[in-house]
């Protein structure tokens, strides 16, 4: 399988984390810097968050924009008519476009999720042309997502069996101190940068915040099914007394940071 991201259909996933990619975006398109009249690819575009904010912010002349997921293609599609964007299915190890066909490519919160995320990142160099620009962006999930961490923190503290699924959550490939860096490197890319991105993940009330989080995306909810009623009664009271802090029911909000990294390829010598 190309891709380890379990999706429960466009609007699971822009409750859960498509209004916050929406957040996300321009920091990223800051550091990863845009001319005017670029042709950009966007991989694993999702839902469009990225796509839709170059197609707002920059004068660019074409956006191709490409995801694993069939039907997030076609909520992209649906957004917006923008005729400098192309959405299509496929596979960021696998591109489906020409060697150096692009002055950037750009991915959004999905390399953590790609199966095989140096073949991914070689798959961007090749597409984009001696001197362009390729970026990336991960959560820094172990310690950069505290909305997260509350949620697994007090799930493992009452169910030893939520401490795998903690693990494979909070410490996907990628999202550890250096790791991607590390794959830009050693795919070739030079000046290779490095930066932190934060955005703050406000929820209107815990029910805002646990909804999306269970049935959102991933297998979390099928999981939850296999526990009994108590505990399942008992983690969502233990994440609402979290959540709330001792307060009442309301907004809360949650400072979240991903690591972007960029580099550029290189021209012939
Ligand atoms: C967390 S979502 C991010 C989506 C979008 N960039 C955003 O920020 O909202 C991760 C995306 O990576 C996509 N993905 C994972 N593996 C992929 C692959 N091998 N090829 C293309 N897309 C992939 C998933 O389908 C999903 O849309």
């Amino acid at each position: 399988m190309v891709s380890n991201f379990v999706s429960k259909g466009a609007a699971g996933y822009e409750s859960f984390m498509g209004r916050w990619s929406q957040r996300l975006a321009p920091l990223f398109l800051d550091f990863a810097g845009i001319g005017v009249h670029e042709r950009v690819l966007d991989v694993g575009c999702g839902t469009g968050s990225l796509t839709l904010a170059i197609a707002e912010s920059c004068e660019v002349d074409a956006i191709e924009a490409i995801d694993f997921e069939e039907q997030f293609v076609e909520a992209l599609k649906q957004k917006s008519r923008d005729p400098r964007i192309v959405a299509r299915q496929g596979d960021a190890c696998a591109l489906p476009y020409g060697d150096g066909q692009f002055d950037r490519a750009l991915s959004l919160l999905v390399l953590h999720f790609v199966s095989d995320p140096s073949k991914a990142v070689s798959e961007m160099r090749r597409v984009v042309r001696p001197g362009g620009v390729v970026a990336a962006t991960v959560w820094d999930t172990f310690g950069g997502m505290p909305s997260q961490r509350m949620f697994w923190d007090t799930f493992c503290a009452i169910e030893p069996a939520a401490m795998e699924r903690r693990s494979i959550a909070l410490t996907r490939p990628m999202t550890g101190p250096g790791q991607l860096v590390s794959v830009f490197v050693q795919g070739g890319l030079e000046q290779v940068r490095e930066t932190s991105l934060t955005i703050r993940m406000e929820f209107g009330s815990f029910d805002d915040y646990w909804e999306p989080l269970i049935h959102g995306q991933g297998t979390l909810a099928s999981f939850l099914s296999t526990l009994s009623e108590r505990t399942t009664d008992k983690l969502k009271s233990d994440v609402r007394d979290a959540y709330l802090c001792g307060g009442p029911d309301g907004a809360r909000s949650f400072a979240t940071t991903a690591v972007a990294v960029k580099g550029t390829v290189p021209r012939p010598t």
